[in-house]
Parts: structure tokens; sequence; C-alpha cells
């Protein structure tokens, strides 16, 4: 006989302080305080912070649940809406469920297709060789560099126009005010006249107006900006991409990629140096690759000790390490009752540290990408770019500009830390960096 859901116990609440509850372990290290209570307490449980309460699901079966089996018990519409509204863009790709969303994605697709993206690679290659290639012996404060190299580089790449350090830094204040403010509720709503708020907000409304000058005076290039794939989709189906749509796609290649990209560069820099032993390796590979000339795309696929590298990172650090989703529905989770409307947190990357599928689990391994082994090809276990309908759209070519950057740094460049590597932290705003005491010197590489 089975359990009707309504008669399933609750998943088990997270001890914590009085009024406070879990808020300062999960706002200090969200991660690793997930993950304790993961190995503690299994595949479901409650965590409450101040007045909210969010419920865990880890696992593999979550994965499952997000991939295929069960995608329609989850909803992003609701997380995100007060963003969407503050931010009058109620169709936004990753705040909107259903035939909307699935209509975006299909429009979206060759876009973001391998092929399509191979002949952008030359354009990647532009922008970090030219900045690697100016470092002589640069100490470099290393988020501001990367957040700026991001949204110069994917800025390009798909817009045509690159963001300066001011610009970067403004959009993703006035972006990270919103979502602080009105999705995470972590700041409170006079943030948003907090006149460094309000400057952000100025210079970021002021680098959209440009894009949209420029956007307009490319029309007739060959180059096909993102925005203009957009405004195909906008003909097709105008009651889906309304102004504040597409001013908000206009600022996706900025924004999407700037924290979760520039993060996983923070991490694996990082990584690089932890791992010295490694470099004689990656170097080898790195100069055969750029023996005929700048590694193209067939070159850069061929690279399996930098893409071990890489990936083994993003096993480690994943910056997206769980997912925000609603309960669609009642619905039965490892034994528990998952109530309709209840704000959950997917540990889709839980699994990245579970020993029956990436053994030995702590231990930095390059290897495991590789022939026989291919430990994240197993299904539903390797999830450093998302789970089911939302998983990032762009994780071609963000795994693409990592290959370009990396290859091009250790071609280019010798580095080292300035900060003792044990001084260094994970931290979380929202997404995971290197902490900001981070600095590198970089010095020219004789090739
Ligand atoms: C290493 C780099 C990156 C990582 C680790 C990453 C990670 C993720 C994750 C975990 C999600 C799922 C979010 C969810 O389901 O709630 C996601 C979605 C998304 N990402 Fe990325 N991302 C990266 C790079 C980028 C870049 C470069 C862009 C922009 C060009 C981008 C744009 C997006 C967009 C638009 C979505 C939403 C897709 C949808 O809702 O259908 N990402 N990303």
């Amino acid at each position: 006989m089975t359990t009707a859901v309504s008669e399933l116990p609750r998943p088990p609440l997270v001890k914590g302080l009085p009024i406070l509850h879990s808020l300062l372990p999960i706002v200090r290290n969200p991660a690793k305080f997930v993950r304790d209570q993961y190995d503690e307490l299994g595949d479901a449980f409650r965590i409450r912070a101040l007045n909210r309460e969010l419920t865990v699901l880890a696992g593999i079966e979550a994965n499952k649940y997000m991939g295929v089996e069960k995608r329609e018990l989850f909803t992003s519409e609701i997380n995100w809406r007060a963003f969407t509204e503050k931010a009058n863009c109620p169709h936004l790709l990753i705040g909107v469920d259903g035939d909307c969303h699935a209509y975006q994605r299909k429009l979206l697709k060759p876009y973001f297709a391998k092929n399509s993206l191979a002949e952008r690679i030359p354009m990647m290659h532009e922008i970090i060789d030219r900045q690697v290639q100016g470092f002589d012996d640069a100490v470099v404060d290393v988020n501001p560099w990367i957040k700026n190299l991001m949204s110069n580089q994917v800025g390009y790449v798909m817009q045509g126009v690159e963001a300066t350090l001011d610009e970067t830094n403004a959009f993703m204040f006035s972006q990270n005010t919103i979502v602080n403010v009105y999705m995470f509720k972590r700041w409170p709503k006079i943030a948003m006249l907090n006149p460094f708020y309000l400057r952000a907000k100025k210079i970021s409304d002021a680098f959209r107006d440009k894009l949209a000058i420029h956007n307009r005076a490319q029309q007739n290039t060959s180059f096909e900006s993102y925005t203009a794939k957009v405004i195909e989709g906008r003909k097709e189906k105008p009651e889906w991409f309304s102004e504040g749509d597409l001013e908000a796609h206009m600022m996706l290649p900025y924004v999407g990629g700037v924290d979760t990209a520039g993060g996983t560069h923070s991490f694996i820099l990082y990584e690089l140096l932890s791992h010295p032993e490694l470099l004689p390796r990656l170097r080898e590979e790195v100069d055969a690759a750029y023996a005929n000339g700048t590694p193209d795309y067939e070159t850069l696929e061929s690279m399996e000790n930098l893409r071990g590298f890489i990936y083994e990172c993003m096993r480690l650090h994943p910056t997206g390490f769980a997912l925000n989703r609603n309960a669609a529905e009642d619905f039965e989770y490892g034994g528990y009752r998952i109530r309709k409307g209840d704000e959950l947190m997917i540990f889709t990357t839980a699994t990245h540290m579970d020993e029956r599928y990436f053994p030995e689990p702590e231990k930095f391994d390059i290897e495991r990408y590789r022939e026989p082994r291919n430990e994240h090809r197993q299904r539903h276990v390797y999830a450093p770019f998302g789970r089911g309908p939302h998983t990032c759209v762009a994780a071609t070519l963000a795994e693409q500009q990592l290959m370009v950057n990396f290859a091009s740094i250790l071609r280019y460049t010798n580095f080292e830390t300035v900060v003792p590597l044990n001084k260094l932290k994970k931290k979380f705003s929202p997404v995971a960096f290197v902490s900001d005491n981070f600095r590198v010197k970089f010095s020219r590489r004789a090739v």
C-alpha cells in the first residue's frame, strides 16, 4: 500500500540558533554549510534563516528529477518574480517556464551551437592575448581583472561591444542589488536608495543605450549579434519580448557570465598555483597547440590535459553549486513530503564529492575526464552548468572561453601568487569566488 504524499513527514529541520536559525553559517559559506548538512541528514532537509525556510533536495535522485524525469515539479518563475517585476522583464529567460521558455531556448540554440561559436574563437583570443601580452611584471588584482575580462570578451564576441571596468562594475552592482533586495531578501529595500546603486544604475542604463545604438549600426554587417537574434524572436512572438525583456536580453551576455565564469576562472588560477607539478605537462600541451599559430576550435578540443584541469576545477569549485526553485505541486522526495510552493534549493553538485561517482573525491585528479574513466559522463552526476531546462544556455561558449583563456595565460605568462595561498578563502557574493585579496604577479614567458 502506498502512503499518500499528504501523510508523509516533512524533511528534517537543521538545528540552529533562536530567531536567526542558520543565517550566519549559510551567509558565510552556503556551499560548505549545505554539504555538511547533506552528509549528516541525507538527501532532503529544511534550513531556516530568520523567517525564511528552504528545503534542500540533494543526491543523484534530485538531479534525475531536475533533468528529465520530473522537471514539471519545479518552477523558476516564483523565485525570479520579484526580480523580473522590478527590472520590468516579465519573460526573462531564466525566470520563465513552459512554452515561453522553450521557445527562447529553441531560438537561441543555433546561436550557441559549437559550430557557430567556433567562428568566434579568434575574437576570444584577440581579447585575452592583448591583455596577457601586456603583462610585464604586473601585479594584478585577480577578481576585478577577471570580471572585466569576462564582460570584455563575451560582450565583444556576442554583441561586438566590450564593456569598460566602470561599466562592468556598474551593471553587476545594480543587478546584484536587485537580486539581494528582492530575490534573496538579504538586503533591506533602502539599499535601492543607496547613492552607489543610483550611480551604478545610471551608468548601466547609459551603457545599454550605447549598446542599442551600436546594434543598429551593425545591422547591415556580417556580424550577427545576440541582440539581432533576439529581435528575430520578437518579430515572431512579440508577446514574449516586451521592451523591458529586450533590454534585459541585451545585457545578458555581460551579466550572465561575469560572476559564474569569472568565479570559475578565479578558482582555476588558484588551482594552477596550487599544483605547480602539473604546469610542465600543461605547458607542453599548450606549446604544441600553438605550434601552427593560435589554436583553433579543433586544436582546443584535442587538449585533454587542460580540459581535464578545467573540469576538475569545476567539479571541486562549482560556482553555481545549487539551483533555486519552488515546488510546482505536492510531491514525495526521499520519503518526505514536499509541499506546493515550498522554496527549494536543489543541491545539484552534491554528487561531485560522492566517492561512488568520483573515487577519492578530495583528490585533485585531471585524469578523471578521459578514456577509460570518463567519470563526468556517468548520467546525472556532473553538473557545473546546472540541470534541467534552464541548464546554462552558454555552457559551450563558457568552456571554449575557459580553454582559450588558460591556453593563452599558460602560453604567454609566468605567474606567481603575491598572497600566500593559505590566506585565500572562498567568498560568496552570491556566486563563489576566491577572496578579494587574491593578487597574482604575471611576467612575460619567452616563447
Ligand atoms: C563557467 C561559466 C559558467 C557557469 C559555471 C555557469 C553556470 C550556470 C548555471 C548553474 C545555470 C543554471 C541556473 C538555473 O538553472 O537556475 C546557468 C544558466 C544560465 N547561464 Fe550560465 N554559466 C556560465 C557561463 C555563462 C555565460 C558566459 C553566459 C552568457 C553568455 C551564461 C548565461 C546563462 C543564462 C542566460 C542562463 C539561464 C538559462 C535558462 O534559464 O534557460 N552563463 N549558468
